[in-house]
């Protein structure tokens, strides 16, 4: 059964520029977009976002390099999404990434690591209700 999960384009991609390379191997690994933004997150809303992470040592880090510029957030649909996302997406660190996942492609450190993934449904679920309204995905 198609289920979705949740992608952020981080803003160390969106500086670099792989804002449509990345959309366009998302797509054609087949997954659906439902939900689709270019925003900014605020520090409460990455302090949010990230809240399971605030008592690690790199949580002030993490916030401030998720808001120092746009990211992209976006819904997507597949057969098995989160778990295939996270495939496609590769390892935290790019330096163990796999060939061909799109962290070993644009990212540059285990900190800027260029997209994120919902771990699991429930938090896929959470994230989407975090980025979008219901009108919004479709
Ligand atoms: P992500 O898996 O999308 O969500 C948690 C983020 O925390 C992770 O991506 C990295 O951006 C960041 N992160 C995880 N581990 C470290 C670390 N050791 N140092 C800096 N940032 C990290």
């Amino acid at each position: 059964m198609a289920n979705t999960t949740l992608m952020m384009i981080k803003p160390d991609a969106f500086e670099n520029g792989h804002i449509g390379n990345i959309l366009e191997k998302v797509t054609s690994a087949g997954f659906k977009i439902k939900a689709l933004k270019l925003t900014q997150l605020t520090k409460r809303d990455a302090e949010t976002f990230y809240e399971v992470h605030s008592e690690r040592p790199f949580f002030g880090e993490l916030v401030s390099f998720m808001t120092r510029g746009p990211i992209v957030a976006a819904l997507l649909e597949k057969e098995n999404a989160v778990s295939d996302f996270r495939t496609l997406i590769g390892a935290t660190n790019p330096a163990e990434a796999a060939e061909g996942t799109l962290r070993k492609l644009y990212a540059t450190s285990m900190g800027e690591n260029a997209v994120h993934g919902s771990d699991s449904d429930e938090n896929a679920s959470i994230e989407a209700a975090f980025h979008f309204s219901k009108r919004e995905c479709f």
